[in-house]
């Protein structure tokens, strides 16, 4: 994927200081790649590390493969930046389940790992909002972490590990609660899913599940706004809601993609849980960081838009 094919919709943010450095892991994936191409578009330069070769160059850009779990090689890749995005991680909830020493090794100890390269980086850390678990929606950042995968959980811990960093050597870490994040780029989750059936056979749908299960999806513009945000405004030692403060059902998206690609499918259900350790039910209360002049400004139509175009292109 070339960097140019990514649909950027314009912002409204953007970092208060020009040329900084930054070095983000987790570079190649889907929300690193749209993170680097911002920061490099506002002219910052950025040290990528990840295990997998990312589909983009810069001349700005140097790029690392290696493992988080390489303390010594991460040592000698983090030279002084201004700022750390940590987004590489383990991030399939099934794959927790079916591994989860190894869930817990990248998201738990690579997190401790790359923390310890902070120093007095400004630390921004990708988690999730699987560490609510079944919580009540829409939840606030107050609700406890009460996580029921094992993801959930190894992410729970980084987020732990963020604020004792804080708490002890001073390093000045925020973490970034992310509720689905959808969008160009993102080959995975129900959405991608979805499209990807219609296309093969766009006479019949089956979804996953009910289909009633109601969760919050957030653009991903919204989410490099954010992260962004969270890099020049966060508290050390919080954490933040990222999501639309929206709640969806997956029949609420089907009905959306069909009428995007004009299509009628007969649909059908498969009935139980999607997943194990899936939350049916997630919504951002988002008062707290929209407090710093945050907002999501992708409406859920135009945002499918943009997928069903990225998938078809
Ligand atoms: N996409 C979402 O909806 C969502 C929601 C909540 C939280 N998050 C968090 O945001 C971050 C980015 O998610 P994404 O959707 O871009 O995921 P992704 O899977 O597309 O990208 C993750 C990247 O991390 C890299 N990586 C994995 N293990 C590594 C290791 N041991 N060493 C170095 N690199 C490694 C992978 O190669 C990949 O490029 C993750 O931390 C994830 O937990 C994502």
């Amino acid at each position: 994927m070339a960097l140019e094919e990514l649909l950027i919709l314009g912002s409204e943010v953007e970092l208060r200081e020009p040329s900084l450095e930054f070095f983000v892991t987790g570079c190649s994936g889907f929300i690193g790649t749209h993170l680097v191409k911002r920061l490099l578009d506002e002219g910052h330069m950025v040290t990528g590390y990840d295990l997998v070769i990312p589909a983009y160059t810069h001349v700005n850009f140097d790029f690392v493969q290696g493992d988080i779990l390489d303390l010594e090689r991460l040592r000698a890749s983090v030279v002084k930046p201004d700022g750390i995005f940590h987004l590489a991680a383990q991030t399939k909830v099934p794959d927790s389940t079916q591994d989860p020493s190894y869930d817990f090794l990248v998201n738990a100890q690579g997190t401790f790992n790359v923390l310890s390269c902070a120093s007095e980086a400004t630390f921004v850390y990708a988690s999730t909002s699987t560490v609510y678990g079944t919580a009540a929606p829409p939840t606030t950042e107050e609700h406890a972490m009460h996580p029921v995968s094992f993801y959930g959980a190894s992410k729970a811990a980084g987020e732990l590990y963020c604020s004792a960093f804080n708490g002890i050597f001073g390093v000045p870490a925020t973490s970034l609660r992310l509720f689905n994040v959808y969008g160009p780029g993102n080959a995975k989750g129900v959405m991608y899913d979805l499209i990807k059936k219609l296309q093969l056979d766009g006479s019949h749908l089956e979804i996953l599940g009910s289909g009633l299960q109601k969760k919050d999806y957030v653009y991903i513009d919204d989410v490099i706004d954010a992260f962004l945000l969270a890099y020049d405004k966060g508290i050390p030692g919080e954490a933040y809601n990222v999501g639309s403060g929206r709640a969806i059902t997956v029949n609420e998206i089907a009905s959306s993609i069909c009428r995007i690609l004009d299509l009628h499918p007969d649909i059908s259900w498969t009935g139980g849980k999607s997943w194990e350790g899936d939350i049916e039910s997630t919504q951002a209360d988002i008062s707290c960081f929209t407090s710093f002049g945050w907002k999501p400004r992708i409406d859920l139509e135009i945002g499918l838009h943009n997928l069903c175009n990225w998938i078809k292109s």
